[in-house]
């Protein structure tokens, strides 16, 4: 069949995947409030779609300072920790394979999340008036303008650095198969690196060196808590996102990719802009980032089957994460490979709430 490279299976690090076929990481913003604990609702959530090759895990804080959303999880507490090894068991019982997204979310966030009320740290204290979440009564997800951001100490990127070593150990013991750094979408690392949001004076700012320095820093700090095979990134060349610029033209993001390369990390993941209105890679690009990343490539934003068999029957990339049609289409794996068509969205619950829209979505069998 024409998809059948799809269902070939794919190196990640020293493990194998199934297939290629990942589950993109999706916030819902459905957990206990406010230990940031995840839900038995989540672990079945999570184990409907385990017939993905991987599954990467919503964004997932690696410290109360990281969090700027009311409703994502994290994983730096014991009760957090805990539960995610249930949802990491289920999932490994269903024969799938499960990477947690740890992130900090920097000035995408509200002080009411914040430790004491604070308002949250970014490289600089540039408002780039965007909006988060808080939530209601019902669960819902309610849209705020962000806190304006205060510039981050050297002391608290230390302690940055340091809450992404114990997320990711937190994560061992927890049995993920990898941790993946979010190094993408605007968010705190991101920050570092554009100018727009990063003017900096010191190490962490001005040269295109500098402002690299947290998100490769991070990277480093995880492979020595981990190693290289467990760890991957997710990056957003070109692509505007909560309001933060790209910051990297094609020839910077094939340097930072080159950058990357050279810590040997188990995948890099691209978020490609066009599904949020960005300009979409040109082939050229893909080849040029291909050549630039020796190990395996996974990409997300706007994919359908055929744009998947297209990028990786070309070598462009090695894996395809579907985003919001993972939402829908809990077997979606599984009805790709029996050419059957996806469920229906229904974006009004993709954020907040419980099982409607969460885990409730039909099966082919029940379909
Ligand atoms: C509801 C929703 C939540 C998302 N949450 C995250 C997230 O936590 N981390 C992340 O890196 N990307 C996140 N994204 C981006 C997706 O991973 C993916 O890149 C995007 O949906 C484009 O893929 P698609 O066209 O297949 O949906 C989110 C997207 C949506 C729609």
């Amino acid at each position: 069949m024409a998809h059948d490279n799809l269902f070939e299976s794919v190196k990640m690090g020293t493990q194998t995947l199934k297939n290629r076929i990942v589950m993109a990481p999706l916030t819902r913003l459905r957990a206990v409030e406010p230990s940031d604990v995840p839900t038995a609702l989540a672990s079945e959530y999570y184990s409907q779609r385990a017939g993905s090759g991987l599954i990467i895990t919503e964004a997932t804080q690696v410290s109360f300072q990281a969090k700027g959303y009311a409703g994502a999880p994290g994983i730096h507490t014991q009760d957090q920790t805990t539960a995610w090894k249930t949802i990491v068991d289920n999932v490994h019982a269903k024969g799938g394979k499960i990477v947690v997204q740890l992130w900090h979310t920097g000035l995408v966030a509200h002080k009411s999340v914040q430790p004491d009320g604070q308002a949250p740290i970014s490289a600089s204290d540039i408002d780039v008036g965007v909006r988060t979440s808080l939530r209601d009564s019902d669960n819902q997800a309610i849209r705020v303008a962000a806190t304006p951001p205060r510039p981050a100490t050297l002391d608290e990127i230390k302690q940055v650095i340091a809450d992404f070593v114990h997320a990711t150990k937190c994560a061992q013991e927890a049995g993920f198969d990898g941790v993946e750094v979010h190094g993408a979408h605007g968010y705190l690392l991101h920050q570092f690196w554009v100018e727009q949001t990063n003017q900096r004076d010191d190490n962490y700012g001005g040269s295109r060196d500098n402002r690299a320095r947290l998100t490769l820093d991070v990277i480093d700090a995880c492979v020595d808590a981990w190693d290289a095979d467990h760890v991957g990134v997710r990056i957003s060349p070109l692509g505007t996102f909560n309001n933060v610029e790209a910051g990297y033209d094609e020839d910077e993001s094939i340097w930072m990719i080159e950058q990357i390369n050279k810590r040997g990390l188990m995948y890099l993941h691209l978020s490609e802009p066009d599904w949020a209105g960005g300009t979409p890679y040109n082939d050229e690009f893909r080849k040029n980032i291909r050549a630039a990343f020796d190990n395996t490539i996974i990409a997300a934003g706007g994919y359908t089957v055929e744009k998947a068999v297209k990028n990786t029957s070309a070598g462009f990339v090695d894996a395809v994460a579907f985003g919001r049609d993972y939402i829908a289409t809990p077997d979606l794996a599984e009805r790709i490979r029996e050419d059957v068509p996806f469920n229906e969205q229904h974006p009004d619950s993709f954020y907040g709430g419980g099982t409607e829209g969460y885990t409730d979505y039909q099966f082919m069998n029940q379909a």
